[in-house]
Protein backbone atom coordinates (compact mmCIF):
# COMPACT_ATOMS: atom_id res chain seq x y z
CA UNK A 1 0.00 0.00 0.00
CA UNK A 2 1.18 3.51 -1.08
CA UNK A 3 2.68 5.81 2.39
CA UNK A 4 -0.13 8.16 1.49
CA UNK A 5 -3.05 5.12 1.57
CA UNK A 6 -1.54 4.03 4.91
CA UNK A 7 -1.75 7.38 6.51
CA UNK A 8 -5.30 7.49 5.51
CA UNK A 9 -5.64 4.45 6.82
CA UNK A 10 -4.42 4.95 10.31
CA UNK A 11 -7.57 7.79 10.11
CA UNK A 12 -9.74 5.46 9.53
CA UNK A 13 -11.76 6.71 11.82
CA UNK A 14 -12.48 9.87 9.73
CA UNK A 15 -13.63 8.48 6.57
CA UNK A 16 -15.60 4.90 7.20
CA UNK A 17 -19.15 4.72 6.33
CA UNK A 18 -18.82 7.96 4.49
CA UNK A 19 -19.36 9.39 1.22
CA UNK A 20 -16.02 10.34 -0.83
CA UNK A 21 -14.46 11.68 -3.14
CA UNK A 22 -11.40 10.48 -3.95
CA UNK A 23 -9.39 12.86 -6.76
CA UNK A 24 -5.72 11.45 -7.86
CA UNK A 25 -6.01 8.06 -6.48
CA UNK A 26 -2.79 5.94 -6.47
CA UNK A 27 -3.74 2.02 -7.55
CA UNK A 28 -3.60 0.51 -4.58
CA UNK A 29 -6.26 -1.04 -2.21
CA UNK A 30 -7.18 1.75 -0.28
CA UNK A 31 -10.88 1.57 -1.36
CA UNK A 32 -11.48 -2.12 -0.39
CA UNK A 33 -9.71 -1.97 2.69
CA UNK A 34 -11.43 1.09 3.71
CA UNK A 35 -14.80 0.53 4.01
CA UNK A 36 -16.87 3.72 2.63
CA UNK A 37 -19.03 4.92 -0.35
CA UNK A 38 -16.46 5.74 -2.69
CA UNK A 39 -16.25 7.87 -5.95
CA UNK A 40 -12.68 8.35 -7.73
CA UNK A 41 -11.38 10.75 -10.32
CA UNK A 42 -8.14 10.15 -11.85
CA UNK A 43 -6.51 11.55 -14.64
CA UNK A 44 -4.28 9.46 -15.33
CA UNK A 45 -5.04 6.37 -17.44
CA UNK A 46 -2.62 3.89 -15.79
CA UNK A 47 -4.29 4.09 -12.72
CA UNK A 48 -7.51 3.88 -14.18
CA UNK A 49 -6.57 0.49 -15.17
CA UNK A 50 -4.63 -0.75 -12.12
CA UNK A 51 -8.06 0.10 -10.45
CA UNK A 52 -10.10 -1.33 -12.97
CA UNK A 53 -12.45 -4.12 -11.13
CA UNK A 54 -12.26 -2.64 -7.77
CA UNK A 55 -15.25 -0.53 -7.91
CA UNK A 56 -17.84 0.07 -10.67
CA UNK A 57 -17.08 1.86 -13.90
CA UNK A 58 -19.64 4.58 -13.12
CA UNK A 59 -17.27 5.03 -9.90
CA UNK A 60 -14.20 5.27 -11.28
CA UNK A 61 -13.88 8.52 -13.64
CA UNK A 62 -10.99 9.24 -15.65
CA UNK A 63 -11.24 12.92 -16.68
CA UNK A 64 -10.34 16.36 -17.23
CA UNK A 65 -13.36 17.17 -15.15
CA UNK A 66 -14.40 16.06 -11.76
CA UNK A 67 -17.57 13.72 -11.90
CA UNK A 68 -20.14 15.83 -10.24
CA UNK A 69 -20.85 13.74 -6.79
CA UNK A 70 -23.68 14.79 -4.78
CA UNK A 71 -24.18 14.86 -0.92
CA UNK A 72 -20.68 14.18 -0.32
CA UNK A 73 -19.70 13.94 3.16
CA UNK A 74 -15.82 15.20 2.07
CA UNK A 75 -13.35 14.62 -0.48
CA UNK A 76 -9.89 13.79 -0.26
CA UNK A 77 -7.25 14.52 -3.23
CA UNK A 78 -3.70 12.70 -3.39
CA UNK A 79 -1.26 16.36 -3.74
CA UNK A 80 -0.39 16.18 -7.45
CA UNK A 81 3.73 16.45 -8.33
CA UNK A 82 2.42 19.87 -9.95
CA UNK A 83 0.97 22.58 -8.12
CA UNK A 84 -0.72 24.14 -10.51
CA UNK A 85 -2.71 20.79 -11.21
CA UNK A 86 -3.34 20.94 -7.02
CA UNK A 87 -4.86 23.85 -7.76
CA UNK A 88 -7.57 22.75 -10.46
CA UNK A 89 -8.08 19.42 -8.69
CA UNK A 90 -9.20 21.77 -5.81
CA UNK A 91 -10.97 24.58 -7.62
CA UNK A 92 -13.51 21.58 -8.95
CA UNK A 93 -13.67 19.97 -5.53
CA UNK A 94 -14.49 22.50 -3.47
CA UNK A 95 -17.98 24.09 -4.91
CA UNK A 96 -19.00 20.08 -5.17
CA UNK A 97 -19.06 20.47 -1.09
CA UNK A 98 -21.48 21.82 1.22
CA UNK A 99 -20.44 24.20 3.74
CA UNK A 100 -18.75 23.08 6.90
CA UNK A 101 -17.69 19.64 4.54
CA UNK A 102 -13.90 19.05 5.13
CA UNK A 103 -11.22 18.51 2.30
CA UNK A 104 -8.12 16.57 3.30
CA UNK A 105 -4.87 16.73 1.45
CA UNK A 106 -2.32 14.09 1.46
CA UNK A 107 1.00 13.36 0.10
CA UNK A 108 4.45 12.95 0.48
CA UNK A 109 6.85 15.86 2.15
CA UNK A 110 8.87 15.58 -1.36
CA UNK A 111 5.78 16.03 -3.25
CA UNK A 112 4.70 19.41 -2.01
CA UNK A 113 2.84 18.40 0.63
CA UNK A 114 4.27 21.18 2.33
CA UNK A 115 2.21 24.13 0.67
CA UNK A 116 -0.89 22.51 2.04
CA UNK A 117 -1.91 25.77 4.13
CA UNK A 118 -1.70 27.36 1.53
CA UNK A 119 -3.73 25.92 -0.89
CA UNK A 120 -6.24 24.60 1.57
CA UNK A 121 -6.54 28.18 3.11
CA UNK A 122 -8.36 29.50 -0.17
CA UNK A 123 -11.78 27.14 1.28
CA UNK A 124 -11.56 27.75 4.81
CA UNK A 125 -9.80 29.78 7.20
CA UNK A 126 -8.20 27.27 9.32
CA UNK A 127 -6.20 24.04 8.03
CA UNK A 128 -4.99 22.03 9.95
CA UNK A 129 -2.11 19.09 9.91
CA UNK A 130 -3.93 16.33 11.66
CA UNK A 131 -0.67 13.50 10.82
CA UNK A 132 2.40 13.18 9.85
CA UNK A 133 3.70 9.42 8.97
CA UNK A 134 6.22 7.78 6.66
CA UNK A 135 7.26 10.94 5.16
CA UNK A 136 3.63 12.26 4.28
CA UNK A 137 1.39 14.28 6.16
CA UNK A 138 -2.20 14.90 5.93
CA UNK A 139 -4.33 17.95 6.03
CA UNK A 140 -7.77 19.24 6.39
CA UNK A 141 -9.72 22.30 6.18
CA UNK A 142 -13.25 22.81 6.90
CA UNK A 143 -15.21 24.34 3.99
CA UNK A 144 -16.41 27.87 5.95
CA UNK A 145 -17.29 30.22 2.45
CA UNK A 146 -18.55 29.14 -0.78
CA UNK A 147 -16.61 28.35 -3.69
CA UNK A 148 -16.92 29.85 -6.59
CA UNK A 149 -18.48 27.35 -9.37
CA UNK A 150 -15.56 25.65 -11.49
CA UNK A 151 -15.09 27.47 -14.89
CA UNK A 152 -12.80 25.35 -17.38
CA UNK A 153 -12.28 28.47 -19.93
CA UNK A 154 -10.34 29.97 -16.71
CA UNK A 155 -8.24 27.59 -16.35
CA UNK A 156 -7.19 26.81 -20.42
CA UNK A 157 -4.44 28.53 -21.66
CA UNK A 158 -4.51 29.43 -25.31
CA UNK A 159 -1.22 30.44 -26.76
CA UNK A 160 0.23 30.73 -30.36
CA UNK A 161 3.55 29.30 -31.76
CA UNK A 162 5.29 30.90 -34.60
CA UNK A 163 7.06 28.04 -36.34
CA UNK A 164 9.38 29.22 -39.33
CA UNK A 165 7.01 27.68 -41.85
CA UNK A 166 3.08 27.80 -39.74
CA UNK A 167 1.76 29.01 -36.69
CA UNK A 168 0.14 27.38 -34.83
CA UNK A 169 -2.63 27.43 -32.01
CA UNK A 170 -2.17 25.73 -28.97
CA UNK A 171 -4.68 24.76 -25.71
CA UNK A 172 -2.82 23.63 -22.18
CA UNK A 173 -4.57 23.33 -18.89
CA UNK A 174 -2.33 22.51 -15.72
CA UNK A 175 0.43 20.82 -15.71
CA UNK A 176 0.26 19.51 -19.23
CA UNK A 177 3.62 19.66 -20.82
CA UNK A 178 5.54 22.31 -21.01
CA UNK A 179 2.17 24.29 -20.40
CA UNK A 180 1.84 27.41 -22.55
CA UNK A 181 5.67 27.50 -24.47
CA UNK A 182 7.75 25.08 -26.69
CA UNK A 183 9.33 22.36 -25.10
CA UNK A 184 12.81 22.75 -26.62
CA UNK A 185 13.43 19.34 -27.45
CA UNK A 186 10.53 19.24 -29.33
CA UNK A 187 11.23 22.31 -30.91
CA UNK A 188 14.35 20.12 -32.48
CA UNK A 189 12.48 17.71 -33.47
CA UNK A 190 10.27 20.05 -35.44
CA UNK A 191 13.67 21.58 -37.25
CA UNK A 192 13.98 17.97 -38.59
CA UNK A 193 12.82 18.33 -41.93
CA UNK A 194 13.36 14.83 -43.66
CA UNK A 195 9.79 13.74 -44.78
CA UNK A 196 7.91 11.44 -42.47
CA UNK A 197 7.34 7.40 -44.41
CA UNK A 198 3.63 7.37 -46.09
CA UNK A 199 1.02 5.90 -43.96
CA UNK A 200 -0.35 5.89 -40.49
CA UNK A 201 2.07 7.73 -37.75
CA UNK A 202 1.74 7.82 -34.04
CA UNK A 203 2.63 10.25 -31.81
CA UNK A 204 3.49 8.92 -28.72
CA UNK A 205 2.88 11.05 -25.66
CA UNK A 206 0.85 13.86 -27.13
CA UNK A 207 1.42 16.14 -24.59
CA UNK A 208 -0.79 19.43 -26.38
CA UNK A 209 -0.31 18.09 -29.61
CA UNK A 210 2.19 20.37 -30.98
CA UNK A 211 4.31 17.45 -32.63
CA UNK A 212 1.13 16.05 -34.97
CA UNK A 213 -0.14 19.68 -35.74
CA UNK A 214 3.46 20.48 -37.05
CA UNK A 215 4.21 17.56 -39.25
CA UNK A 216 0.11 17.04 -40.04
CA UNK A 217 0.24 19.78 -42.13
CA UNK A 218 4.34 19.41 -43.25
CA UNK A 219 3.06 15.55 -44.23
CA UNK A 220 -0.47 15.53 -45.80
CA UNK A 221 0.46 11.53 -47.14
CA UNK A 222 0.03 10.63 -43.39
CA UNK A 223 -2.63 9.86 -40.76
CA UNK A 224 -2.19 10.93 -37.60
CA UNK A 225 -2.89 9.10 -33.81
CA UNK A 226 -1.88 10.62 -30.51
CA UNK A 227 -1.88 8.72 -27.04
CA UNK A 228 -0.92 9.80 -23.48
CA UNK A 229 -1.55 8.90 -20.52
CA UNK A 230 -2.84 11.88 -18.89
CA UNK A 231 -6.71 12.79 -19.61
CA UNK A 232 -5.73 16.63 -19.34
CA UNK A 233 -3.25 15.90 -22.27
CA UNK A 234 -5.59 14.43 -24.34
CA UNK A 235 -8.16 16.76 -23.55
CA UNK A 236 -5.71 19.42 -24.78
CA UNK A 237 -4.54 17.55 -27.77
CA UNK A 238 -8.36 17.28 -29.17
CA UNK A 239 -8.95 20.77 -28.38
CA UNK A 240 -5.54 22.33 -30.37
CA UNK A 241 -6.41 19.83 -33.08
CA UNK A 242 -9.48 21.34 -33.91
CA UNK A 243 -7.82 25.09 -33.70
CA UNK A 244 -5.63 24.15 -36.39
CA UNK A 245 -8.42 22.37 -38.50
CA UNK A 246 -6.20 18.98 -38.35
CA UNK A 247 -8.39 15.75 -38.28
CA UNK A 248 -6.36 13.11 -35.70
CA UNK A 249 -7.45 10.39 -33.70
CA UNK A 250 -6.49 10.92 -29.90
CA UNK A 251 -7.03 8.19 -27.00
CA UNK A 252 -5.24 6.85 -24.14
CA UNK A 253 -2.75 4.80 -23.50
CA UNK A 254 -0.62 3.78 -20.84
CA UNK A 255 2.81 3.31 -22.70
CA UNK A 256 1.36 1.11 -25.87
CA UNK A 257 -1.14 -0.50 -23.88
CA UNK A 258 -4.18 0.46 -26.17
CA UNK A 259 -2.35 0.68 -29.36
CA UNK A 260 -2.85 -2.10 -31.18
CA UNK A 261 -2.02 -1.12 -34.86
CA UNK A 262 1.06 -0.51 -37.16
CA UNK A 263 2.46 2.09 -38.10
CA UNK A 264 4.60 3.39 -40.32
CA UNK A 265 6.07 5.86 -38.36
CA UNK A 266 6.33 6.36 -34.48
CA UNK A 267 7.06 10.25 -33.30
CA UNK A 268 8.12 11.09 -29.54
CA UNK A 269 9.62 13.41 -27.55
CA UNK A 270 9.29 10.75 -24.39
CA UNK A 271 8.51 10.40 -20.64
CA UNK A 272 11.66 10.22 -18.45
CA UNK A 273 10.28 11.11 -15.46
CA UNK A 274 7.79 9.19 -13.50
CA UNK A 275 6.20 11.24 -10.40
CA UNK A 276 8.73 12.89 -8.05
CA UNK A 277 12.04 10.43 -9.44
CA UNK A 278 13.74 10.66 -12.67
CA UNK A 279 13.62 7.37 -14.24
CA UNK A 280 13.86 5.92 -17.97
CA UNK A 281 11.95 2.50 -17.27
CA UNK A 282 8.82 4.15 -19.73
CA UNK A 283 11.07 4.89 -22.41
CA UNK A 284 12.70 1.70 -22.08
CA UNK A 285 9.64 -0.50 -21.66
CA UNK A 286 8.48 1.54 -24.90
CA UNK A 287 11.50 0.47 -27.45
CA UNK A 288 11.23 -2.78 -26.14
CA UNK A 289 7.11 -2.80 -27.40
CA UNK A 290 7.48 -0.76 -30.03
CA UNK A 291 8.42 -3.00 -32.39
CA UNK A 292 5.33 -4.81 -32.75
CA UNK A 293 3.74 -1.72 -33.34
CA UNK A 294 6.34 -0.46 -36.20
CA UNK A 295 5.32 -1.79 -40.24
CA UNK A 296 8.84 -3.37 -41.79
CA UNK A 297 10.80 -0.65 -43.00
CA UNK A 298 8.75 1.67 -40.27
CA UNK A 299 10.80 4.37 -38.60
CA UNK A 300 10.85 5.50 -34.62
CA UNK A 301 12.07 9.66 -34.60
CA UNK A 302 12.34 10.47 -31.32
CA UNK A 303 14.08 13.54 -29.20
CA UNK A 304 15.75 13.11 -25.69
CA UNK A 305 17.89 14.63 -23.69
CA UNK A 306 21.45 14.05 -24.97
CA UNK A 307 22.75 12.79 -21.96
CA UNK A 308 20.07 9.49 -21.56
CA UNK A 309 21.90 6.61 -22.87
CA UNK A 310 18.74 5.78 -25.25
CA UNK A 311 21.02 4.78 -28.54
CA UNK A 312 22.25 1.22 -26.94
CA UNK A 313 18.62 0.40 -26.61
CA UNK A 314 17.42 1.72 -29.72
CA UNK A 315 19.81 -0.52 -31.47
CA UNK A 316 18.79 -3.59 -29.52
CA UNK A 317 15.27 -3.61 -30.46
CA UNK A 318 14.51 -1.27 -33.52
CA UNK A 319 17.87 -0.97 -35.90
CA UNK A 320 20.74 1.01 -36.46
CA UNK A 321 20.61 4.49 -34.95
CA UNK A 322 21.19 7.73 -36.17
CA UNK A 323 21.66 10.91 -34.86
CA UNK A 324 19.60 13.24 -37.14
CA UNK A 325 19.81 16.60 -35.23
CA UNK A 326 21.65 17.75 -31.99
CA UNK A 327 21.90 21.09 -29.93
CA UNK A 328 24.28 20.73 -26.90
CA UNK A 329 21.23 19.24 -24.52
CA UNK A 330 19.30 17.21 -27.17
CA UNK A 331 19.17 15.12 -29.90
CA UNK A 332 17.08 13.69 -32.91
CA UNK A 333 17.23 9.65 -33.76
CA UNK A 334 15.94 7.96 -36.27
CA UNK A 335 15.50 4.42 -36.76
CA UNK A 336 14.37 2.16 -39.47
CA UNK A 337 13.25 -1.19 -38.39
CA UNK A 338 14.32 -4.39 -40.21
CA UNK A 339 12.40 -4.65 -43.94
C1 LIG B 1 7.98 15.04 -22.82
S1 LIG B 1 6.23 15.13 -22.90
C2 LIG B 1 5.97 15.44 -24.64
C3 LIG B 1 4.65 16.10 -24.95
C4 LIG B 1 4.46 16.57 -26.40
N1 LIG B 1 4.65 15.47 -27.34
C5 LIG B 1 5.41 17.71 -26.73
O1 LIG B 1 6.32 17.48 -27.53
O2 LIG B 1 5.23 18.81 -26.21
C6 LIG B 1 5.78 13.45 -22.66
C7 LIG B 1 4.30 13.11 -22.59
O3 LIG B 1 4.19 11.71 -22.30
C8 LIG B 1 3.07 11.50 -21.47
N2 LIG B 1 3.25 10.24 -20.73
C9 LIG B 1 3.87 10.03 -19.54
N3 LIG B 1 3.80 8.75 -19.20
C10 LIG B 1 3.14 8.10 -20.18
C11 LIG B 1 2.72 6.76 -20.38
N4 LIG B 1 3.00 5.81 -19.49
N5 LIG B 1 2.03 6.46 -21.49
C12 LIG B 1 1.72 7.42 -22.41
N6 LIG B 1 2.07 8.72 -22.27
C13 LIG B 1 2.77 9.06 -21.17
C14 LIG B 1 3.02 12.74 -20.57
O4 LIG B 1 1.71 12.95 -20.06
C15 LIG B 1 3.49 13.84 -21.53
O5 LIG B 1 2.39 14.47 -22.15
Amino acid sequence: MDNTSQILERSAELFSGQRLLLVNPTADGLTRSLAADWTLWSWDFAVIQGLSGQLPAERLVFSHLCPEVEALDAAIVLMPKAIERAEYALAQVAPLLALGKPIYLVGEKKGGITRAERLLGAYGATPEKLDSARHCQLWRVVTDRPAAPFKLDAWQQRYQLQLDDQQIDLLSLPGVFSHGRLDEGSELLLEERKALPSGKVLDFGCGSGVLSIALARRNPQCQFELVDVDALALWCAQQSLQLNGVAAQVYASDGLSEVHGRYACVISNPPFHTGIRQDTSIAERFFNQVTRNLLPRGELRIVANGFLRYPPLIEQHIGPCEVLRENNRFKVYSAVAPG
